[in-house]
């Protein structure tokens, strides 16, 4: 089927899909196509090892429509289409927020704002090649085809993701834009002289659990980072936003119904022992799966490092942002104020003579805080869907995020310990605890231990519990990837 033709929208006919009109952008197409071998080049060498000649059954975007998005078919990952896809373009859009409220949302970059814009889209462009770096040796020991599968569908939207911004870049900003998109293919996550920008994306994701984690907890940041450009008075960047969200969504199913799934195997694995301790870790560990207080520690460190990408609590750059109507607050349309935030205040948690209090702060100063505060509740929601697994085999424990001083290397609270209700700990009370919260390396071995790969259609790995669904509404034994 020809699927431009049917949905009339997006150009799916030329080397890169597009809704942005660039068969009539030569300047900006060559751009591309000239930096395209050079992201195929990155893909081979730091995206997923050892699976590129496999064909996995992904989705492709065909449409921006809610209806009719996505096309499923057997790819080799190499010959995926990224393209270019922006949201449609509201009438009349105006800028949302900031100094210039109201006033009609800039279809070009506004000369005064070029380098704060630049930055914004840099620093969003380099997170989304570094979570595939991050990820590229996990195929080996993928629990199921089906999870397998998921993994590569993740990528390679994170791989458009890079797209997406480097097509602002190279359409808007000129020299410099090109420089800037030949610098994200030469980042490295972890790497020691050219690492990628933001901590939490130089981090190991070094197995399944992690992998889950990551995109419960990080590709969250992303949503609400996207979610803040999103409202941009930039209307490229506000449109091409609002796309990769819809994207995202998928990313953070993945990781909630990951962390489900291995959640309930504990819990049958349990259930069937007769251990009605979840403290009983020999016990459960003996069973194969993953007993609950390390599912906890993975989730306390994965919490941790993703409240980093927040920032600093007090933040001059976050209210310049905003002041300038580049980078918005999380949905900010819902929001009842005056948008402009000059007189008002918000409550941020600070450090006060080594106790933590709340303090209220300028409004603009403390939108790092805010985005932040808005993150925590809304990663809350999974946590509690996933409790209530664990309640309804009647186990006493629950997941519990951490304190927001808990475990940081930026911001207020990098200066002190703190644990995970809270509470600060001096450096022996730190070390002495630290391993009750953050997985050592006995709990790594163990994890490791347990990562070996089932590639049977339909079969699992001991851990992790079958999806309650299959992708594309596939059956339970569909083969999602012929490994190559
Ligand atoms: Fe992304
Ligand atoms: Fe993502």
């Amino acid at each position: 089927m020809n699927v431009a033709t049917s949905i009339g929208k997006v150009d799916y006919d030329g080397l890169i899909p597009n809704n942005v009109g660039l068969g009539q952008d030569e300047r900006v197409k060559r751009a591309l196509e000239k930096w395209h071998p050079g992201y195929i080049d990155w893909w081979k060498d730091m995206g997923p090892d050892g699976f590129q000649e496999s064909l996995v059954y992904l989705r492709t975007a065909v449409s921006v429509d809610p209806k009719g998005w996505a096309k499923f078919d057997y790819v080799k990952m190499p010959d995926y289409k990224w393209g270019i896809l922006l949201a449609p373009q509201a009438e009349g859009r105006t800028i949302p927020f900031g100094a210039h409220a109201g006033e009609p949302a800039w279809q070009e970059v506004p000369g005064e704002y070029r380098a704060m814009l630049r930055r914004l889209i840099v620093i969003q462009g380099d997170t989304e090649p570094a979570s595939v770096e991050q990820q590229r040796h996990l195929g080996k020991t993928a629990p199921s085809l089906y999870d397998l599968r998921n993994l590569f569908q993740v990528n390679v939207e994170e791989g458009r993701h890079l797209w997406a911004m480097v097509y602002l870049l190279q359409k808007y900003f000129g020299t410099d834009g090109r420089e800037e998109a030949e610098a994200l293919l030469q980042r490295r996550s972890g790497d020691a002289d050219s690492p990628r920008m933001l901590g939490a994306f130089n981090e190991k994701t070094p197995d399944w659990l992690s992998f889950f984690m990551f995109t419960y907890f990080t590709d969250r940041d992303g949503k609400m980072q996207l979610e803040a450009l999103a409202q941009s008075g930039f209307d490229p960047l506000s449109r091409t936003c609002r796309f990769m969200l819809t994207e995202e969504a998928h990313h953070m199913f993945v990781g909630e119904t990951g962390v489900t799934r291995v959640i309930q195997k504990t819990c049958e694995a349990m259930k069937e022992a007769g251990i009605t301790d979840p403290y009983d870790i020999a016990r459960v560990r003996k069973l194969g799966v993953i007993d609950l207080p390390t599912i906890q520690k993975k989730a306390n460190l994965h919490f941790s490092l993703t409240l980093d990408l927040f920032g600093n609590e007090i933040s001059t750059n976050a209210a310049n942002a905003f002041h300038a109507g580049l980078k918005g607050r999380y949905r900010e349309h819902r929001l009842d104020d005056d948008h402009r935030l000059e007189h008002s205040t918000y409550p941020v948690l600070r450090l006060i003579d080594g106790q933590i209090r709340n303090e209220d702060a300028p409004a603009l100063s403390a939108l790092n805080m805010r985005l932040r505060d808005d993150y925590v509740n809304d990663a809350n929601v999974g946590v509690g869907r996933w409790n209530k697994v664990i309640e309804s085999f009647g186990i006493p424990f629950a997941i519990k995020l951490p304190h927001v001083a808990f475990n940081r290397h930026i911001g207020e609270f990098s200066k002190i310990h703190a644990d995970v209700d809270g509470m600060v700990l001096s450096d022996a009370g730190w070390a002495s605890k630290r391993a009750d919260y953050l997985p050592g390396d006995s709990d790594k071995e163990f994890i490791e231990s347990l990562m070996q790969p089932q590639f049977e259609p339909g079969k699992f790995a001991s851990w992790i519990a079958p999806p309650k669904v299959g992708i594309d509404n596939r059956p339970g034994e569909f083969e999602y990837v012929k490994i190559a």
